[in-house]
C-alpha cells in the first residue's frame, strides 16, 4: 500500500458508524475482547464491564491517545494487533478507516483502494489473535467495495453474516459478523 506522504490522522470523534457499532456490539459478552483502532473509547469502553479483559489499540499520536478514556480497558499504541500473541481473543471488533483513498495520508480514515484495503489489513491481524470459536465485528461503508470485501472473507474461509445495517442520507453503514467455518 502506498502511504502518501507523512502518515497522519488525528483522533477520530464518535460519529454514526461509532455508534452502529457500539450497538450491534450490546449482546456480545464473555472473556477477551480487542477493538482495533480505539478512537476515543467510546465503542470499547460500552464492553469493559461485559467482558473478563478488554484492550484495544491504535496509531494516533501519543498526547491525542492520553485524551481517549476507557475504564477498565488496557489501551495500547500498537499496530493493529501486533503486540498480541496468537489466539488471544473471544472478540475482535473494529470501525477501521474505509474511506476509498489513493494510498493513505490520512490514517483515521484512508482506507485504501475501494476502501478495504485497509479493512483488509485489519482483519488479516484480527484473525491471527482470534481464539477459536471466537467472532470478528467489523463496520464497513457502502461507499466501499463491499463485495471484494465480503469475497476476501469466503475465501479466507469465513462465514459472512451482515448483522447490522443503517442507510444514512449519503451512505449505507453495514455490520458484518464473520465467524470461522466448523
Ligand atoms: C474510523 S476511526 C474509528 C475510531 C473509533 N473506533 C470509533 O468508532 O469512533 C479508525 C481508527 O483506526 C485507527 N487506526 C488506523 N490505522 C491503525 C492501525 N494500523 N492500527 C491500529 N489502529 C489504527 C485510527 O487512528 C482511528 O482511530
Amino acid at each position: 500500500m502506498e502511504v502518501v506522504g507523512p502518515p497522519r490522522g488525528g483522533r477520530y470523534l464518535p460519529a454514526e458508524d461509532t455508534y452502529l457499532l457500539r450497538d450491534a456490539l450490546l449482546g456480545c459478552s464473555g472473556g477477551a475482547c480487542l477493538e482495533i483502532g480505539f478512537g476515543t473509547g467510546a465503542v470499547v469502553s460500552s464492553l469493559a464491564r461485559r467482558f473478563e479483559t478488554a484492550a484495544a489499540t491504535d496509531v494516533m499520536p501519543l498526547d491525542e491517545a492520553r485524551l481517549s478514556r476507557a475504564p477498565g480497558v488496557d489501551l495500547v499504541l500498537a499496530d493493529r494487533a501486533a503486540c498480541f500473541r496468537e489466539a488471544s481473543f473471544d472478540l475482535v471488533f473494529f470501525n477501521p478507516p474505509y474511506v476509498p483513498s489513493d494510498g493513505v495520508s490520512d490514517t483515521a480514515v484512508d482506507g485504501g483502494e475501494g476502501g478495504v484495503e485497509v479493512p483488509a489489513r485489519f482483519l488479516e491481524e484480527a484473525l491471527r489473535v482470534l481464539a477459536p470459536g471466537g467472532q470478528v465485528m467489523v463496520l464497513l461503508s457502502g461507499e466501499g467495495d463491499l463485495g471484494a470485501f465480503e469475497a476476501r472473507c469466503r475465501s479466507a474461509g469465513l462465514e459472512v453474516e451482515r448483522a447490522a445495517e443503517r442507510r444514512l442520507f449519503y451512505e449505507t453503514l453495514v455490520v458484518y459478523r464473520l465467524r470461522r467455518q466448523a
